[in-house]
């Protein structure tokens, strides 16, 4: 019988690993699939199943789209199945297959939790139609089915709502997805975070341990400086927009030497004394969840409330040039730079810049491992 003979291919997969075996067991669970009411109910789903399993080991996403589509053709009335297609386009950044696709579910099942909050997402990010994005998500997360409870859902709903101006209601958000345990706390709304970690919006040098870093920032900050206003004045396209989504209204450029803890090199070589520091300093040159950049941006600039990805690293800003009348807020304190000088701060906190002065504000931003992720860690988190 088919199943049998691709259940044994299956449970070789299982014990060799074998990819070659697991594009011939794919290939009999869809031999099965293609049967359609020939197949008993439980049998079909079972196929489906392991197909999409040994899919997933290959890496093969796309493949999984036919899976997902028999099972929507076998189960019509499920809507499971019509979201799994649709986190299937996601994880694809397959955008408007995925629109489409939810647009054609929440005609049958308008209150699909599921799929309210996924329509929201892609509205919130896609379509960057906020006031959208908020009734969806509202409302899919207000079912409590399953699958809404997400940090990503909350994290969206909360910034559609900042950026509505309707921070009262976002706070709120922050708060319920903090008491759901999907953020560290309601200031604190990293999406990837190793729990144990202490978390504190502003850092002395001391608490990092990292003062001798430090202090050899604040010891050559004329030379940062002076190399920084080098790149910025001599070729302006070395800076480039920031490319996050943060900006509200004004300009800010960034020039990055240090990615992911990967030097860049033709930058570095415009800022070579600036590199040099970093590079002997591995906390620094080694963290893969971090950047260090230059940070310009012109007055008039505001930048909405946001979060850093991850809670691993620890961000500090260097003052060099056209500090007065900028300020950054983190959590519910808000402080301003000095020339020279160094602000350490965790970016997994909320936070939000202001630029009120009248000569362009020039900082240097550096981030480093957060003193506690271990060297382990350090040398095998996934990077962000
Ligand atoms: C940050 C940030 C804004 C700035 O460093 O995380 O948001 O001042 N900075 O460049
Ligand atoms: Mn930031």
């Amino acid at each position: 019988m088919k199943y049998e003979l691709a259940n044994k291919l299956d449970e070789e997969v299982e014990s060799t690993r074998s990819l070659k075996v697991a594009r011939k067991a794919i290939r009999a669970f869809l031999d099965i699939l293609e049967m359609g009411d020939e197949v008993t109910t439980p049998l079909f789903k079972l196929a489906a199943e392991k197909c999409l399993k040994n899919l997933r080991f290959l890496g093969e996403i796309h493949e999984a789209e036919n899976v997902h589509k028999a099972l929507i053709k076998r189960f019509p009335h499920d809507p499971q199945h019509r979201n799994q297609l649709t986190v299937a386009y996601l994880i694809q950044n397959k955008w408007n297959q995925a629109k489409r696709t939810l647009e054609e579910t929440l005609i049958q099942w308008p209150n699909d939790g599921l799929a309210l909050v996924h329509y929201g997402f892609i509205l919130k990010i896609e379509s960057k139609d906020l006031i959208n994005a908020v009734e969806y998500l509202q409302a899919g997360i207000q079912t409590g089915d399953e699958g809404t409870a997400d940090g990503r859902f909350y994290f969206h709903l909360g910034d559609a709502l900042v950026r509505l101006e309707r921070s009262s209601e976002a706070e709120e958000v922050h708060k319920a997805g903090a008491r759901k345990g999907l953020f560290l706390s309601s200031y604190q709304r990293a999406v990837h975070y190793i729990s144990r970690l202490t978390g504190r919006p502003w850092w002395t040098a001391e608490q990092t341990t990292y003062e001798d870093f430090y202090r050899s920032l604040e010891v050559n900050w004329r030379v940062i400086k002076e190399e920084a206003l080098n790149a910025l004045f001599k070729s302006e396209q070395s800076f480039q927009n920031e490319r996050e989504n943060l900006l509200h209204k004004g300009e800010w450029k960034e020039f990055e030497i240090f990615s992911r803890g990967n030097k860049i090199q033709r930058n570095c070589d415009r800022v070579p004394r600036t590199c040099d520091l970093i590079s002997s300093f591995a906390p620094t040159s080694e963290c893969q969840r971090g950047q260090v950049k230059f940070s310009v941006m012109t007055p008039g600039t505001h930048i909405w409330p946001h979060c850093g990805p991850s809670n691993c690293r620890l961000r500090s800003h260097l003052g060099l040039y056209g500090l007065d009348g900028a300020y950054i807020r983190v959590a519910n304190e808000t402080r301003q730079w000095q020339e020279g000088k160094v602000l350490i701060f965790d970016d997994s906190f909320e936070h939000e810049v202001w630029h009120n002065g009248s000569l362009p504000r020039l900082v240097l931003i550096v981030d480093m491992w957060h003193p506690e992720v271990r060297a382990h860690e350090r040398k095998t988190l996934p990077e962000i």
